[in-house]
């Protein structure tokens, strides 16, 4: 596999392995089909994070565990303001970025979630079924919505759409990076309060965050935050279709410390570990190989930065040149988006209409009414 290395590979399939097979043994589950979904909202680019954190898992999971359902989720996107034809744009960049890193549509299920309106429609049997005090606790939108003067309605109840996402599709596992890990236990707790009321309708959704660094890869300007779409600063991220010069500038100037030597320590040196991780994730070498290697060519951080953005850029040139040639063929892109939609709506139009019945929001024909 040209991604990533043994070592990789090995713990991904770790990380996975054990949380299914320990998941999918609870008694809850036993009924429910294994499926897996995930989302990615299409504005900001894909950047490193997005790649390391998420998107390496999902192709992982689609070439060697099973199929994988992933959603352009562009509703998620307008809770903040966007313009119509930049996220038009935007979805087709994001669609033929998944395609380039390997997400095969032959194997798995790529949809936009705009062309889906039974993710919209169970969010609103959701959100009637969750209180705005536990909403306003959730991080994500104390952090959001901490900078705007006026909250669209939206950005408050965007967890209950993300749930919506997971439960329309039965869905019994979610891989993302550690910053989802609220969500998806709303999306459990919405799944349990929905079972109790009606009986068992969802599985409990569980998240698979690798419990290795890749799950939060770090802010380059300032490594105690994460690497984010929403940093005003570019340099504090690698966008996948950054150009190897524009790859080699950002890793010059990644923040780390006043020690020169290069050794893996997250805690008391976020900003070089980080540059570790990534160069570990993408090669495929041992944070211990890449320590001995640095160490036997006598590399001070300012030399090793070098290294990893030749890694970086390595990496990232063929998925750049691919999502260029995915990019020349729209029609490709919106077949393949058509057929996902096709499936997903499948899928997802009949646990709507298990919803319906089960709440009393849909009349049938055997409905007998009585009129006293
Ligand atoms: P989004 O679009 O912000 O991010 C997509 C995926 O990338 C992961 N990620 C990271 N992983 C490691 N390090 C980082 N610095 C980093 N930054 C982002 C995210 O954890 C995510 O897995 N709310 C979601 C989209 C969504 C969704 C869903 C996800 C909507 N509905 C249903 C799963 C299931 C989001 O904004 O992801």
């Amino acid at each position: 596999m040209s991604i990533g290395g043994y070592r990789l590979l090995k713990n991904i399939n770790k990380i996975f392995i054990s949380q299914t097979i320990r998941k999918a043994s609870t008694k809850a589950e036993v009924n429910f089909q294994k499926r897996i979904f995930s989302g990615i909202q299409p504005t900001g680019g894909v950047h490193l994070g997005n790649y390391l954190g998420a998107i390496l898992n999902w192709v992982k999971i689609q070439n060697e565990h099973s199929n994988i359902t992933l959603s352009i989720v562009d509703l998620h996107s307008i809770t903040l303001p966007q313009e119509s034809e930049i996220l038009k744009k935007r979805i087709l960049e994001m669609t033929a970025t998944l395609l380039a890193c390997g997400i095969d549509p032959d194997k798995s299920t790529l949809f936009l979630q705009s062309t889906v309106p039974q993710h919209t429609q169970l969010c609103w049997q959701l959100s009637c079924l969750t209180t705005m005090a536990r909403l306003a606790h959730l991080p994500q939108y104390k952090e959001k919505s901490e900078k705007l003067k006026d909250i669209p309605l939206g950005l408050f109840i965007y967890p209950v759409l993300q749930a919506a996402d997971i439960l329309v599709h039965k869905a019994t596992h979610v891989p993302v990076g550690e910053d989802q890990a609220q969500q998806i236990q709303l999306a459990q707790h919405l799944a349990k309060i929905f079972n109790t009321k009606y009986g068992t309708t969802f599985p409990i959704p569980h998240a698979i965050i690798a419990d290795d660094t890749s799950s939060r890869i770090r802010n380059l300007r300032n490594p105690t935050k994460k690497m984010s779409k929403s940093e005003p600063d570019p340099k504090s991220r690698i966008q996948l279709s950054d150009t190897s010069d524009a790859i080699l500038e950002k890793v010059k100037k990644a923040v780390t410390d006043f020690t020169s030597e290069v050794y893996y320590d997250a805690e008391n040196r976020p900003g070089v570990s980080n540059l570790m991780v990534i160069h570990s994730m993408l090669t495929g070498l041992s944070m211990e190989e890449i320590y001995q290697d640095a160490n036997s060519k006598k590399l001070d951080t300012g030399k090793y930065k070098l290294v990893v953005a030749e890694a970086v850029a390595n990496h990232l040139a063929p998925i750049r040149e691919k999502i260029n040639n995915y990019l020349s063929r729209p029609q490709y892109i919106y077949d393949i988006l058509e057929e996902g939609r096709i499936h997903a709506t499948e899928v997802a139009q009949k646990t709507l209409d298990e919803v319906n019945l089960k709440v009393g929001t849909i009349l049938n024909t055997e409905n007998n009414f009585v009129v006293s």
